[in-house]
């Protein structure tokens, strides 16, 4: 199956991109043909009044990528912005789109008061699902391993696929989302972990920041004193041990919180911990490729170079269906 997904260039990765995608991006790569875009025209959508957003963390989130195992050799690493013909498939399908589609999208529904409120209520945010089916389509995604919240924009992507090729006889692929076990993850505060709600912990962080966001996240409201028993089931700490730390290590955090034994200070630190030597690798080798820029350079050069290559490929596949080649 051929699998496309992508990143925005928003902000560093954390640690719900990795087990809500990344995770699934590195597994499929084994046995799949697979793209992966820094998605930095999509950061710009809410973001365009800090344009530097366009290549800020492209570069980081990229060696992010590589840290964690993506493989240049076996998957196409590429930018958004270096494949131009993304734009002209996106013009074709802005033109098929109906806007009561998306009018329905949830993720523009439910932010337009967000949206203004940050002056981005603009025509790029809302058609921000019409250019990811673009990026989609070009490259004959038929996988897209994404975290859950982008469920709404496949199914929009879906819907526009199937209309692109009922008018036009293309054959191009209807994606569907891949998800993994956990597609979302608890943030510092309690809520979803997102970017946008800076309640984040970085994909890759030093030790003493771990351990500093750590210590300012919420645990179970009704342990109050150090001598109140907890209730591991409801504490945002609890469930990120759950991804970080062994089973016999939590197995006796589960109990030591309900008997009072363990307070919430040395159980964040057991966490911190635990995240930091999940990190340690993945923080050298980040170190290496951005220490060496020119290596990185060629990866990320290399990829865009196979990735328009396959756009352009599929444009001419598009403008032939639509008996375009060469006429004026
Ligand atoms: N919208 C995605 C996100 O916010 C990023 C993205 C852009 C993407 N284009 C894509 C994901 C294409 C998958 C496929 O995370
Ligand atoms: Fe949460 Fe750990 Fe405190 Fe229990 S001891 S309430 S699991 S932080």
């Amino acid at each position: 199956m051929r699998i496309l997904s992508g990143m925005r260039t928003t902000q560093r990765l954390h640690i719900g991109n990795y087990f809500g995608a990344l995770v699934n991006w590195v597994k499929l790569q084994e046995s799949n043909q697979c793209y992966f875009g820094a998605m930095n025209w999509h950061a710009l959508t809410d973001h365009f009044k800090e344009p530097e957003l366009f290549y800020t963390f492209t570069r980081e989130i990229i060696s992010d990528w590589l840290a964690y195992g993506i493989k240049p050799e076996k998957s196409v690493i590429f930018v958004q912005s270096k494949i131009p013909e993304l734009l002209e498939l996106n013009m074709l399908f802005q033109m098929i789109t109906p806007l009561g589609w998306l009018d329905r999208v949830t993720t523009w529904k439910d932010s337009i008061e967000e949206m203004k409120q940050k002056d981005a209520h603009n025509v790029g945010r809302y058609t921000y699902p019409v250019l990811q089916t673009a990026d989609i389509a070009i490259f004959k995604g038929e996988g897209v391993p994404v975290g859950q919240d982008q469920v709404p924009h496949l199914e929009f992507s879906r819907e526009l696929v199937r209309r692109f090729n009922f008018i036009y006889k293309t054959k191009l692929k209807e994606p569907k989302p891949l998800l993994t076990e956990t597609p979302a993850i608890t943030g510092l505060d309690g809520r979803k972990m997102s970017k946008s709600y800076d309640n984040f912990i970085p994909l890759i962080a030093e030790p003493e920041e771990i351990k500093a966001l750590t210590k300012k996240m919420v645990t179970d409201p009704k342990r109050v004193r150090r001598n109140d028993p907890g209730n591991p089931d409801v504490c945002p700490v609890f469930k990120l041990h759950k991804l970080f730390t062994q089973d016999a290590e939590r197995a006796q955090i589960d109990s030591d919180c309900r008997s009072a034994a363990i307070g919430c200070g040395d159980c964040k630190l057991k966490l911190a911990g635990n995240i930091s030597s999940f990190m340690a690798e993945p923080l050298e080798k980040k170190r290496k490729y951005l220490n060496k820029p020119s290596e990185l350079d060629e990866i990320i050069e290399h990829g865009c170079t196979k990735a328009r290559a396959e756009a352009k490929k599929t444009m001419d596949e598009v403008r032939d269906t639509l008996k375009w080649q060469g006429r004026v």
